[in-house]
């Protein structure tokens, strides 16, 4: 990733958060992701009445991405107030496109507040080449 797309990741995230639909928790995320294509997509955090049927802002961003044909993902950004940190569903489902995917936890001024992988993120992940007898990739 280049300084560019490192900055242009955040400024997405960050406006991405803008959008958040968190009238119940008040935590209002905003993610974006860099595919290998050079593209951007980014999401918020949709939450609802029915609070399990909510979703992430990662998933959100992740969903936009692959139902617009990317499988490959340099890296991701999530803005948050606190600079927390992806949820176990968001980790296992940025795992089945790589592991490798840098991340970029950010608060709400912008500040880096962690800058790590997904595979120290969630180690010893579930991944596609596990549902295959010979370990290869799917
Ligand atoms: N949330 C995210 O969107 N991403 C995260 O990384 C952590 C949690 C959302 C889910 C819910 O709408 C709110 O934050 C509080 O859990």
């Amino acid at each position: 990733m280049t300084d560019d797309e490192r900055q242009t990741l955040i400024a997405r995230a960050m406006a991405a958060r803008q959008w958040a639909y968190a009238p119940y928790s008040n935590y209002h995320v905003g993610a974006a992701l860099l595919a290998s294509s050079g593209k951007f997509y980014d999401g918020c955090n949709v939450e609802n009445a029915a609070y399990g049927s909510s979703i992430c802002a990662e998933r959100t961003a992740l969903v936009k991405a692959v139902s617009e044909g990317e499988r490959q993902f340099e890296a991701a950004a999530v803005v948050t107030d606190n600079g927390g940190s992806p949820c176990g569903s968001c980790r296992q489902m940025l795992a089945e496109f790589g592991l490798d995917l840098i991340v970029l936890l950010l608060d709400s001024e912008g500040r880096t507040v962690r800058d790590t992988t997904l595979r120290e993120l969630l180690p010893d992940a579930f991944t596609p080449e596990k549902l295959r007898r010979d370990g290869r990739s799917l």
